[in-house]
């Protein structure tokens, strides 16, 4: 399932973190790439220690954690930190596929990455070009969101970034291990639980209302890996 999460961060934490982002120190991406990844990636990055990093990333978990789209259609175990890049000169990243389990650097924990995300802080007419691409078996899609928007999408997934031929993109991006580790089971939990919620929300009393929130509860019963 691809999803675009609206309005992670407010246009005013947008603004903050951007400058905080615009004046950092940024290096090449390729360090964060695995082997075939590195000959298809040309951007820069903040390094993963950079103290705006750190602070920025915590700044978007803790909206993340209140976000209840987020939590429902990631069902989230562990996010890794986000990371930062930064596209511009006609740079892009070829087409490839995340690294299925990544180390979060400083310390012993590894993460399985079921999904991958992507928060704009560039807004699409800042610059040109920048369009994440992402191959699924329902076909390609190409997104471009606004600032403070974020796109979910399953880290099985080909995905390639269109060169900036104007201006920069700015984003970050990361990954999630969730509770769920197959796509097609974290999407039916995910239209049970939205079905669920519109149900119990126009109709209170209605007894379907609970009936299906038993059936949510006992699928994920089923289905959470801790
Ligand atoms: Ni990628």
């Amino acid at each position: 399932m691809l999803l675009t999460i609206p309005d992670v961060l407010t246009p005013e934490q947008v603004q903050i973190i951007r400058s905080r982002l615009d004046a950092a120190e940024w290096v090449d991406g390729r360090v964060t790439a695995g082997h075939q990844s590195a000959m298809a990636k040309d951007n820069v990055q903040l390094p993963e220690d950079s103290r705006v990093a750190r602070e920025v990333g915590e700044v978007i978990l803790n909206e993340l954690g209140k976000n209840s789209l987020f939590v429902s259609a990631a069902l989230p175990l562990r996010v890794f930190p986000p990371l930062f890049n930064r596209y511009s000169g006609g740079q892009s990243f070829g087409t490839h596929v995340d690294n299925a389990i990544r180390q979060i650097t400083g310390t012993g924990h590894r993460i399985r990455t079921d999904l991958s995300a992507t928060l704009f802080f560039s807004s699409p007419d800042e610059y040109d070009g920048g369009e994440l691409v992402v191959e699924d078996t329902y076909g390609i899609h190409t997104v471009k969101l606004p600032a403070g928007h974020m796109i979910l999408y399953p880290s099985t997934s080909l995905h390639h970034v269109l060169p900036v031929t104007r201006g920069a993109r700015v984003s970050s991006f990361f990954w999630i291990q969730s509770m769920i580790r197959d796509d097609a089971q974290r999407t039916l939990l995910f239209d049970l639980d939205v079905a669920t919620q519109r149900i119990a929300a126009d109709v209170p009393t209605h007894p379907s209302a609970v009936q299906l929130t038993g059936i949510y509860h006992n699928l994920l019963r089923r289905w959470a890996e801790m």
